[in-house]
C-alpha cells in the first residue's frame, strides 16, 4: 500500500519545521510566529433556552455559535490584531479581492462531547497541515499549525455550551482564510488575509440518516485538472462544481462522482467526499481508493480508514478505478460495496450509480458489513466509546 501524504502519524504530534511566513515561503520581516489571541467574549449571548431549542434539530451549517475567531495578515506585520469575539457579519469594501477572484481556503473538523465528560476534536494537526498546503496553492500566509490549533481550542472552550451532547451530533468546525485586499488588479497574491474560524453545531450531513446515496457520474464538467487546485480545499473547486450537482439532482440522484479531466475514465471524488471501494467479502474483504494524484482532496477521513481499516483485518490499497472497472467489479459481484468518506458526513454508501449510458446497483443497494464496521470503528473513536490507539482524539476542555 502506498501511503497518503497528509499522515499526522501515531500520536498526532503537532508536526515541526514547517515552512513558515509568506506566499513566497520566507517570513515577513518584523515579525515571528507567535500569535497572540485577544478574548473579547460577546455582549450578548443567546439564551440557553433558545441555545437547547437550536441544538434539538440543527441540521448541518445553518446554525452557528455566539463567538468567531478573526486574526489579519499583512506582508508587513505577518499575524496581527488575533482575536475571539462575538459572531457576525463581516465588513468587506465591495471591491476585496477575495469576491472577485476567489482567493480563499478553508478547512473542516468536528468537535465531539465524549461520554465521559470531555471535549475532544478529530486530529486538529492534520487540519492544520492540510491548511497550510493549501494556503501555499492559494498563494496565502502560512499560519502556525499551533496558532491554528489554538484558534480552535480557543472559540470551542468559548462556546463548549454549544457542543451537542446527542448521539452523532458535534460541533462542525469551519477554519477558513480570505483575500483582504481592496483592487481589482490581479497583478500579485493579496498582500494581506483574514483568518477566521466560526463553528456550527450539526447533526447528520445527509437528510435521512445514514442511507445509501445514488450517484450521477458527470461526464460533461471536471473536477480538477492536473496543474490545477484540486488537492487545495478552495472554495472555487466547490463553486466549479455545482453544475456538476445540479445535473446530479435533475438526474434524481443524490451527489455527483468525478472523473480524471484528460480520459473521463478514471473515478477521483463524490461531491466534497472521498471514494473507497470494497473487493471481496467476510475475511477476504479489501477496500481501494483512489490514490492521491494531485487533483484529489486529502481527506483527513480517508487517511485514518487507511490507517485503522488494516487494524482490522481488512487490506487496503491506493490505486486507479475505473468507471468500466466499478461498472463490471459490480456485475461480477468482485465489487461488493462502495462507499465515500469526509469529514461532515463520515461514511455515506452508495447504492446505486447512474450516468450518461445507463446505471447499475452497488451489491444489493443497502450499506454493506464493511461500511457499517468502518463507519462503526471511527465513529467509536470520536465519541471515545472505543479506545484512540492513534492519538487521534485531541483534548480541548
Ligand atoms: C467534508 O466532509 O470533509 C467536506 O469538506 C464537506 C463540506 C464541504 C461541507
Amino acid at each position: 500500500m502506498t501511503m497518503g501524504t497528509d499522515r499526522g502519524g501515531p500520536g498526532e504530534s503537532p508536526p515541526q519545521g514547517h515552512d513558515r511566513g509568506g506566499p513566497g515561503g520566507s517570513p515577513p520581516q518584523g515579525h515571528t510566529d507567535e500569535v497572540d489571541f485577544a478574548v473579547h467574549p460577546a455582549a450578548q449571548l443567546v439564551p440557553a433556552a433558545e441555545r437547547e431549542r437550536l441544538l434539538a434539530d440543527p441540521g448541518f451549517g445553518k446554525v452557528f455559535t455566539d463567538h468567531m475567531i478573526t486574526a489579519e495578515w499583512t506582508a508587513e506585520r505577518g499575524w496581527h490584531d488575533a482575536q475571539l469575539r462575538g459572531y457576525g457579519p463581516l465588513s468587506l469594501d465591495p471591491a476585496t479581492q477575495v469576491l472577485h477572484y476567489s482567493q480563499e481556503i478553508f478547512e473542516g473538523l468536528k468537535a465531539y462531547r465524549q461520554e465521559t465528560g470531555p471535549v475532544v476534536a478529530f486530529r486538529p494537526y492534520a487540519n492544520a497541515a492540510r491548511f497550510n498546503r493549501s494556503a501555499a496553492r492559494m498563494a496565502m500566509p502560512q499560519l502556525p499549525e499551533d496558532a491554528f490549533v489554538r484558534a480552535l481550542e480557543l472559540l470551542v472552550t468559548q462556546d463548549r455550551d454549544w457542543v451537542p451532547g446527542r448521539p452523532d451530533h458535534s460541533l462542525y468546525l469551519r477554519p477558513f482564510m480570505i483575500a483582504t485586499h481592496v483592487g481589482l488588479g490581479v497583478n500579485q497574491p493579496s498582500p494581506s488575509c483574514r483568518f477566521l474560524v466560526i463553528a456550527s453545531p450539526g447533526g447528520g450531513y445527509f437528510h435521512g440518516g445514514v442511507r445509501p446515496v445514488t450517484v450521477w457520474l458527470s461526464e460533461q464538467y471536471s473536477r480538477a485538472a492536473p496543474g490545477g487546485t484540486g488537492a487545495a480545499k478552495t472554495g472555487g473547486n466547490y463553486a466549479a462544481a455545482f453544475a456538476g450537482q445540479q445535473q446530479a439532482l435533475d438526474n434524481g440522484c443524490d451527489q455527483v462522482v468525478w472523473l480524471d479531466a484528460v480520459e473521463h475514465s478514471w473515478v477521483e471524488e463524490m461531491g466534497g467526499m472521498n471514494l473507497f471501494f470494497v473487493y471481496g467479502s467476510g475475511t477476504d474483504a479489501s477496500i481501494v481508493t483512489p490514490a492521491l494524484t494531485g487533483t484529489l482532496l486529502p481527506g483527513v477521513t480517508r487517511d485514518a480508514l487507511l490507517t485503522l481499516a488494516p487494524d482490522l483485518g481488512i487490506p487496503t490499497e491506493e490505486g486507479r478505478i475505473s468507471v468500466a472497472d466499478w461498472r463490471a467489479g459490480c456485475a461480477s459481484g468482485e465489487i461488493t460495496e462502495v462507499f465515500a468518506c469526509g469529514t461532515a458526513a463520515v461514511i455515506t454508501p452508495v447504492g446505486e450509480v447512474r450516468g450518461a449510458t445507463g446505471g447499475w446497483t452497488v451489491g444489493d443497494g443497502t450499506p454493506g458489513p464493511v461500511t457499517t464496521r468502518l463507519r462503526d470503528q471511527l465513529v467509536g473513536i470520536q465519541f471515545g466509546h472505543l479506545p484512540d490507539p492513534y492519538g487521534w482524539m485531541h483534548k480541548i476542555c
